[in-house]
């Protein structure tokens, strides 16, 4: 039965669950150390407050340690920053054991809680500046959107510099010893979580870094894994240099990126690439590359996608159906931030050829910009049928350099 709590501040207690069997998170992470959902207390001179709590499987852990703090009668305000299960879990339940208790969730959280807890109860809201007073505590809520969802939130303990960063700066990492300066090598977990949660949203961490900046930060508490007291300054920084850095062929040249990728079992839609290479290579200040999907890995794909201004992706239509590497590659946009970006697709084809349409229509739920049909060419691409892949690869580098006005296709 687990009874440790953990001081974080001196008004400030660690109330979460750990969860070492955990090898999956939200489909999408693998979790090789576990993690741990954080939940925390603040006691002030009027009454306590509870930051989030924990997955419903986990509840019992959490009220043992919740009990060993408080009574409920004292809890003055529930703080929600983020909806997501693995906190909400023991929400209801926590809400019935103190129905005096004020929630308080973000503005943009307001639609998501009747998908949560599915009766109507009383909450407050909060947005960037709002504070509630414990007595002698103070905390101030700040809006940080999409970090990880719409509806996340942030806060401070103004009296003990402690930042409750919701999600942001979490690692799936299970460790009891809980502390950046105890637990052991995190590194990787803070980097990986960083990548799958934080990078399709690198705009809003630099919103909320901007936020956070006008606080003197001593200690971070957020959602998953280690408590991070040491050096706060180093993970702020981090994340500050990973959501802002150039890729280094458009820091180094300043030119816009265009990528070509395909495959192609008999060479033809290799053939097309080659020609729509070379058409997007003859705009100037564009860097046009190709790249076999057949060879390239997952954060490879990533990386280039991030990179690229412009994406042209060509497949042959096997089975009705464009190829597996092709859907994968445009299913690591999942990890990128959407919009913006230019796609076209191409491939040879035998009889009905659905695939760039496929892609192209895809892309289109993507939030691609789409300037030219995609095209298709009956097996083995003719001399003419080559010029007009250049053509359309030219075509796609132009508006890539907004050199040309799109037409709605
Ligand atoms: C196993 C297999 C299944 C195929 N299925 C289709 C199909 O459903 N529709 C179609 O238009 N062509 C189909 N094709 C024909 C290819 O799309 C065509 O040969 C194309 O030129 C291959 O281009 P590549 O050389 O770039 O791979 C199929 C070919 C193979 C080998
Ligand atoms: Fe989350
Ligand atoms: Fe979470």
């Amino acid at each position: 039965m687990p009874t440790l709590t953990a001081k974080v501040s001196q008004s400030v207690d660690f109330i979460g669950a750990f969860d070492p069997k955990i090898r999956t998170f939200d489909i999408i992470m693998k979790t090789a150390n576990g993690s741990s959902y954080n939940s925390y207390i603040v006691r002030g001179s009027a009454g306590v407050a509870i930051m989030d709590t924990v997955k419903k499987e986990f509840s019992e852990d959490f009220f043992l340690r919740l009990e060993s703090l408080c009574d409920y009668e004292e809890i003055l305000y529930i703080v929600l920053h983020h909806l997501e299960p693995d906190h909400s879990g023991a929400l209801e339940e926590l809400m019935s054991r103190a129905p005096q208790a004020k929630l308080i969730i973000s503005n943009r959280a307001v639609l998501m809680l009747k998908g949560i807890i599915k009766s109507d109860v009383a909450f407050e809201t909060a947005n960037t500046g709002k504070t509630i007073s414990l007595g002698d505590k103070t905390i101030e809520f700040l809006s940080t959107p999409f970090l990880h969802w719409p509806d996340t939130m942030s806060s401070y303990l103004h009296e003990e510099k402690v930042l409750f960063s919701g999600d942001v700066f979490g690692s799936h990492y299970y460790d009891e010893r809980l502390f950046d300066d105890k637990v052991g090598d995190f590194s990787y977990a803070f980097k990986y979580y960083y990548d799958h949660i934080m990078r399709p949203f690198k705009q809003y961490v630099l919103q909320a870094l901007n936020l956070y900046s006008r606080f003197d930060i001593q200690t971070i508490a957020p959602l998953h894994g280690p408590i991070l007291r040491t050096n706060p300054q180093y993970y702020i920084e981090k994340y500050e240099e990973w959501s802002s850095e150039e890729k280094f062929r458009k820091h180094t040249f300043g030119k816009k990126m265009l990528s070509v990728f395909y495959m192609s079992s008999y060479d033809n839609t290799h053939k097309m690439a080659m020609k729509i290479m070379e058409g997007a290579d003859s705009i100037e200040g564009v860097v046009a590359s190709m790249y076999d999907l057949a060879s390239l890995e997952e954060n490879n794909m990533i990386d280039l996608l991030e990179e690229s201004d412009a994406i042209i992706i060509g497949s042959p239509t096997i089975n009705g159906d464009a190829v597996k590497p092709a859907w994968d590659l445009l299913s690591c946009m999942a990890y990128l931030e959407s919009g913006g970006k230019i796609g076209a697709a191409f491939g040879s084809y035998g009889w009905t050829g659905e695939a760039p349409e496929m892609l192209h229509d895809r892309m289109q739920w993507l939030k691609f910009r789409l300037p030219a049909k995609p095209i298709k060419i009956k097996l083995i691409p003719t001399a003419e049928e080559l010029e007009e892949c250049f053509d359309f690869g030219a075509h796609v580098a132009e508006i890539a350099m907004g050199k040309m006005v799109e037409m709605e296709i």
